[in-house]
């Protein structure tokens, strides 16, 4: 090995061991001293809710900028829109963007940084419970195209990201119930503690967030992208409630007004109780599993005001899931609460079935 050689691979050694890539402190002070080190370099993305709530909190006089609110936002237009801002900002390869908001910001604004001049560095800032149970960990970047969830986008980890729970106090109740959906779904599918310990919020939502339960559902993400980064095996199994979760979210993305349609939360609570239907039919998940999953997300769906879809109405978008083979819808799908394995396909009858419970259950 040349000198040069030695010099670069003691650099990259010395650079991912001085600074972890997930920083889980729930306090600020990691971020800001992150902050104080980089500042120069540092362009922030938020959106009009987290500059006005989150920003503040990082005690930030930096470059920044704002980006419209939202899943029907999570587009391509929007990545021209920061490319453009970025180009504005002169921002060069020392740059790094820093992402301050939910799980849109996150996706799109690591997406954006990951192609501006072939890819600058980027640090997530999760501001919402889903994006840091979810958005944070496993490098998914990506917006919706043409009406598909996260159709277009990348596999590619943050530099950093930091989770800090001083972001969720200025968070609304419905949020945090996302989040929760979100945590509930990887008790589903990998530990029955888990699930218990996190359904006890969906009776209680004025229950403070608990940290210990935020670190629990990071670590169930974290060794599924750690087996299978490329989402080709076992990490198909937090896809579970997904599928028809996605379907249902992109439909009411695409009849409903401006932020109106249903939440990814939801959407995927939803998602969890069709595909555990399916569950109880195909992979073994007993009657009693399947009623008090019900029960739990029962909480979700009573006061919706939303339309709900049948199952005519998503067969369009079920068909271009990203899990699909040969034109065959591709579900995991559970045995018991806390497990799950992945590479079921199901029968449109079954689904069609599934999502006829699902309306006699609201
Ligand atoms: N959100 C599912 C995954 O990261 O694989």
């Amino acid at each position: 090995m040349s000198n040069t050689e030695v010099l670069l691979l003691l650099t990259l050694l010395n650079e991912s061991i001085s600074i972890p890539l997930l920083e889980v402190d729930f306090g600020i002070s990691k971020l800001k001293s992150f902050i104080n080190k980089h500042r120069s370099n540092l362009i922030v993305i938020a959106d009009k809710h987290t500059l006005l709530d989150c920003y503040p909190l990082i005690d930030a006089d930096l470059q920044h900028f704002i980006v419209p609110y939202g899943e029907g936002y999570k587009n391509l237009n929007s990545c021209e829109y920061i490319w453009k801002k970025l180009t504005d900002l002169d921002a060069n390869r020392k740059s790094i963007v820093l992402c301050l908001g939910g799980g849109v910001l996150c996706d799109m604004g690591a997406f954006a940084s990951g192609c501006y001049l072939r890819g600058i560095r980027v640090v997530l800032c999760p501001t919402s419970l889903l994006a840091m149970v979810d958005a944070s960990v496993g490098g998914k970047n990506g917006v919706n195209f043409m009406g598909f969830k996260n159709y277009i986008g990348s596999f590619k980890e943050a530099d950093y990201t930091f989770i800090c729970s001083d972001f969720l106090k200025t968070l609304p109740a419905k949020e945090i119930v996302n989040g929760h959906v979100e945590m509930l779904k990887h008790g589903l599918i990998a530990s029955r503690d888990h699930y218990n310990a996190v359904k006890i919020f969906f009776f209680n939502p004025k229950r403070e967030v608990n940290q210990d339960l935020i670190a629990a559902s990071i670590e169930i993400k974290k060794k599924h992208v750690a087996e299978d980064f490329r989402d080709l095996g076992v990490r198909k199994r937090l896809n579970y409630g997904h599928t028809i979760g996605h379907a249902i979210e992109s439909w009411s993305l695409a009849i409903s007004e401006e932020n109106k349609a249903l939440s990814h939360g939801v959407s995927v609570g939803l998602g969890i109780i069709a595909e555990s239907y399916i569950s109880n039919k195909k992979t073994g998940l007993s009657n009693d599993d399947l009623d008090e999953i019900v029960i739990v997300l029962q909480t979700l769906v009573k006061d919706l005001e939303n339309e709900m879809p049948n199952y005519s109405d998503i067969k369009h978008y079920l068909s271009k899931d990203k899990k699909n083979e040969d034109h065959k819808v591709n579900f995991s799908l559970l045995h018991s609460i806390g497990e799950c394995t992945e590479n079921h396909f199901v029968d449109d009858e079954l689904i069609e079935d599934a999502m006829n419970y699902l309306l006699s259950v609201k």
